[in-house]
Order: C-alpha cells, then sequence, then structure tokens
C-alpha cells in the first residue's frame, strides 16, 4: 500500500534557520513508499520503534554493527569509504543517523572509540548527505547540558561534562555547521526496545524486579525527560513532513526523577510488596562513574511553538511501553508476578 502523508509548510521565524535560507524556500518532505531513507544504528533501542514507523511509509535500508534483527543489514558507520559505497548504491532521499556508543561509562573509558563512532561518523555521513544534497537526520542528547539549570530550550548553550557528551555535542556542531538541509532532534533519558534492546533505566529496573527483588535503590537527584522511542519516531515523521530543518528538542511531555521513574514503573505493575528506596549518585558513584548533569530536563519550545509536538506525557507512554513490550517477556522469565 502506497502511503501519502500530507504537508504542510510551517514558516518557523528566521533565528531557526541557517543562513541563507529563507523561510519560503523551505519545504516538507513528502514522504510515499517510494522515499528512500537510508539508516544507521537501526538495531538498537530507537531504531526498533524508527523501523516500525518509517517502513509503515517509505522504503528503507537500515543497517547496524547488531544484526540480531531480520531487518537490519551490516554498517559500520566508523568505516567510511564503506558508508559512502553503501549509501551511494541505495541512492537514499534521507539518511537518518542513529548509529552511536550510547554507554556513558564505555565512552569515558574508550574515548577514540567514542570521538570516532559518535562525531568522526557523523561529519562522514553529513559530507556525504552534503555532497548528495539530501537532508540528513541526527539524534543528539539532553547530555550535552552541564546540568546547573534545571529547564533547557533550544537557545541554551551547551556544555558537555562527559566524553558522550562532548562527542555527541561535537556531531551535533558539525551537522548545524556545515549542512542546511537538516533535522537535528534532541532526545532525552530513551525507553523503548524491549527486553532485547533496552539498555537504559527501565530495563534496569525491570530486570532487578525479575529476578525478584523487592527493594530497589534509585537515585532523586537525577532529573530529566523520558522519551518514548514511538512517540519520537513518529514525531520525527511528523515535522519531517509538516515541518521545517532545524534543532529541535523532543522528549515526552512532563518531567521527572529517576526515583519518579521507578515509582510509577512499580506502580504500573501493581507490585505494592516492593519499596522502591531514595537514594544519592554517591551510591552507585563505582558502577556509574561517568559524570552526568543533575538536571537535564528538556522543553520542546520549538516543536510547541510551531504546533509540531505530538509527543504524549512521559507515564501514559511508560504505562504503555511497559504493557506491549514488557509483561509478556517477563511473566515467563522468572519470580515475575503482576498483579
Ligand atoms: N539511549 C538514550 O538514552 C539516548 C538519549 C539521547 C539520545 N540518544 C541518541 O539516540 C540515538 C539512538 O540511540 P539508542 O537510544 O537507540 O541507543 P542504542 O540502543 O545504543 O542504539 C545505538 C545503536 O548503534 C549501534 N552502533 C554502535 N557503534 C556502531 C557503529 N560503529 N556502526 C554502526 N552502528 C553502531 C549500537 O550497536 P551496539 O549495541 O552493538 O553498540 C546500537 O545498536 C543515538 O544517536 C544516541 O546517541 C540516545
Amino acid at each position: 500500500m502506497c502511503v501519502i502523508i500530507t504537508y504542510n509548510i510551517i514558516d518557523l521565524p528566521c533565528s531557526y534557520n541557517k543562513k541563507g535560507m529563507k523561510d519560503n524556500e523551505q519545504i516538507s518532505m513528502k514522504i510515499t513508499k517510494k522515499t528512500r531513507v537510508f539508516i544507521t544504528g537501526c538495531g538498537g533501542m530507537l531504531g526498533e520503534a524508527v523501523h516500525a514507523v518509517w517502513s509503515a511509509v517509505a522504503t528503507v535500508k537500515c543497517t547496524d554493527i547488531d544484526t540480531r534483527s531480520p531487518f537490519i543489514s551490516y554498517g559500520d558507520v566508523r568505516d567510511h569509504a564503506d558508508m559512502k559505497r553503501q549509501i551511494d548504491e541505495f541512492n537514499p532521499d534521507l539518511i537518518i543517523h542513529l548509529a552511536a556508543h550510547t554507554s556513558l561509562e564505555y565512552c569515558e573509558v574508550q574515548k577514540d572509540d567514542a570521538f570516532k563512532t559518535n562525531t568522526e561518523s557523523t561529519k562522514n555521513l553529513a559530507d556525504i548527505a552534503k555532497e548528495r544534497d539530501i537532508p540528513m537526520i541526527y539524534i543528539s542528547t539532553a547530555g550535552i547540558y552541564d546540568g546547573k539549570k534545571e529547564f533547557y530550550t533550544e537557545d541554551d548553550k551547551p556544555n558537555p561534562i562527559s566524553v558522550y557528551g562532548q562527542s555527541k555535542y561535537d556531531g551535533e556542531l558539525y551537522v548545524l555547521e556545515n549542512l542546511q538541509k537538516y533535522y537535528v532532534f534532541r532526545a532525552g533519558w530513551m525507553m523503548g526496545g524491549g527486553a532485547a534492546k533496552d539498555k537504559k533505566f527501565v530495563a534496569k529496573v525491570m530486570k532487578q524486579i525479575i529476578e525478584g527483588t523487592k527493594e530497589l535503590n534509585v537515585v532523586d537527584d537525577k532529573l530529566g525527560t523520558p522519551t518514548y522511542t514511538y512517540d519520537f519516531a513518529k514525531n520525527m515523521l511528523f515535522v519531517v513532513t509538516n515541518g521545517s530543518y532545524g534543532l529541535y528538542n523532543m522528549i515526552c511531555d512532563g518531567s521527572c526523577s529517576r526515583y519518579d521513574v521507578a515509582r510509577e514503573i512499580v506502580k504500573i505493575l501493581g507490585r505494592t510488596d516492593i519499596k522502591v528506596n531514595k537514594v544519592t549518585s554517591e551510591y552507585f558513584k563505582e558502577e556509574y562513574f561517568a559524570p552526568r548533569p543533575a538536571s537535564e530536563k528538556l522543553i520542546p519550545k520549538r516543536l510547541k511553538d510551531n504546533g509540531l509536538y505530538i509527543m504524549r506525557p512521559w507515564k501514559e507512554c511508560l504505562n504503555e511501553y511497559i504493557q506491549k513490550q514488557w509483561l509478556s517477556y517477563a511473566e515467563t522469565a522468572g519470580s515475575f508476578s503482576f498483579a
């Protein structure tokens, strides 16, 4: 079936645009099954949702170094020549660049690989997009801020405090400074991928519960904005088909602490027998030694100002994520009971 997404031209204020590009020259993309989309890092948490949402409306080529999913073919973004070869061969209309090392601890220890993967590969892909005169989507992170403020809009100046944050910010800056046809979406605490792919906080909590813990120790001094992969992938598509090129914060509605997320998980599961203890980051300083901002709360100002914000509240998304992608796994994986 050929799905045609209708599109509107949204005039963003000039300050959102790259130099030399007038508002009325920015026309949203029309996405049909004929639109060819090349995706890097599509085997990860966000990739699972991006594949599901985008393959329904466009022709996608999904690559990653992790080829466990049947829709993935091998592609290492650190191999610049091979990326160029694969992209030339596929002849895409759009590149979606998701690949990254996302473990903050790995990036602190393996600094060279972090910059090679997160920064240098982004520069290569941006150069390829520019040469082919096609748009590129880059996923940035709330982790580029130092956390000294509580809330951040797109107008706040980043100041990364970790290798991961710096490597992602360097990639973002290259895209902003060298491309005209770009979408940079800054995400928050990613929720998605289920037991097979989720490497982040929800998985860490769920795995402890599945193993039978009756007590969770969770930090309440780290604040942020959860970001559900399916809403994110849909909002990406919505901006590409209805909005303008630019930089956008894209996170679920609302904000919270890690402790609030853990409490909500226990509530969704109906597990009043599980106690959630508040601890400070000091408690986990050995395991999570990479510096993390005290607050990574993003405000999706540009999406909201331009009628482009379609993400739902984080609690609604967390509920859907757990119901759809964790419950059946949890019920077959050990001592878990769902009240
Ligand atoms: N996770 C978050 O909380 C978060 C927050 C903000 C922004 N982001 C950004 O969102 C994007 C998607 O991340 P995600 O949340 O889906 O994390 P993810 O699950 O770690 O996905 C990233 C994928 O990239 C792959 N990858 C690593 N090195 C690669 C290479 N050299 N070539 C090709 N693929 C490679 C990873 O494979 P391996 O698993 O084998 O390493 C993984 O499958 C990233 O750009 C990330 O920086 C993530």
